[in-house]
């Protein structure tokens, strides 16, 4: 990490604590933090960490993932994230980005997938390949329009359960997505809640992850995100790459079609 990124970094940490003094909204400080560090994100090295473990060969069967197919071809991954979730035929279901590099690191490496699953999120002792990964993958789609499909009658359905589940209220305290995602102008504490259920909003909120967090010093993926809210709502977690994650990111995917892909980016 640059010396620039490192200062930069600690002001913003400290001018995290006089906005807690000042009452300065955290959407505020973030926009300063970015127009800060526009020359450079820490998840920069994470994207690189992903692109290298895409290139090196690696698990029993000694591969690359140079051909794994993420819906626009073997090898192909420019442009691909704005594509998913999407139907692959190979496997006859709707996939996520996280769910097909699963696909493709068992059945191109020979990976056991239970394991990248067991533990699939960084922590600040250890990196996760997956998410690396993810973040490589995702840097790829920079700059391009969301565009996710729902014309297969399965990937019709994944938006349709997805939209379900959104709305589906449960648990200790009975609250569903929507019960903090449904309504315009909404805040926890300092954080001002995105309304999903708005375009603006929906597309503002996906297309900015993954992100470098910067009260965890981590880079964080769209699945994390999904986890930690499963979390906010009192649910268990969810199966990493299960079909309710995936119908939960077809639905937040669909709803941020027509907007640029601006991740990897940056977020409190
Ligand atoms: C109890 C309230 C609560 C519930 C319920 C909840 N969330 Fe959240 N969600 C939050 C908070 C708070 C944040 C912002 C966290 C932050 O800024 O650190 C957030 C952030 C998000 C974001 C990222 C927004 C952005 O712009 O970065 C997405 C996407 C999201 N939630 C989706 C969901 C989904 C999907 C569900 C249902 C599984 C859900 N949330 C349930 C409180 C909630």
């Amino acid at each position: 990490m640059n010396t620039k990124i490192i200062l930069l970094l600690a002001l913003a940490a400290n001018g995290a604590a006089i906005a807690a003094e000042t009452e300065v909204s955290d959407s505020d400080r973030i926009a300063q933090y970015r127009e800060m560090i526009s020359d450079g994100n820490p998840a920069d090295f994470d994207e690189m960490r992903g692109e290298e473990l895409w290139k090196t060969a690696a698990g029993p069967k000694m591969a690359t993932l140079e051909k794994c197919d993420l819906g626009k071809g073997a090898g192909v991954v420019k442009g691909a994230y704005a594509e998913l979730p999407r139907f692959f035929k190979d496997t006859g279901r709707v996939q996520d980005l996280e769910s097909r590099l699963l696909t493709c690191m068992s059945t191109l490496q020979g990976l056991n997938t239970e394991e990248i699953t067991a533990q699939p999120f960084a922590t600040e002792k250890k990196p996760s390949d997956i998410s690396s990964l993810t973040t490589y993958v995702t840097g790829q789609s920079k700059g391009i329009k969301m565009a996710v499909s729902v014309k297969h009658p399965k990937e019709k359905e994944a938006y349709e359960i997805g939209r379900r589940i959104f709305n589906y209220r449960a648990g200790p305290y009975d609250f569903a997505c929507s019960t903090c995602h449904g309504a315009s102008n909404q805040r926890i504490r300092m954080q001002d809640l995105p309304n999903l259920k708005v375009q603006k909003d929906a597309q503002g909120a996906y297309i900015s992850w993954p992100a470098y967090r910067v009260s965890q010093g981590l880079t964080r993926s769209f699945q994390w995100r999904l986890n930690d809210c499963f979390r906010q709502q009192r649910f268990p977690e969810p199966k990493f790459a299960s079909e309710a994650t995936v119908d939960l990111t077809m639905y937040l995917a669909v709803s941020a079609n027509g907007a640029a892909f601006a991740g990897p980016g940056l977020k409190r």
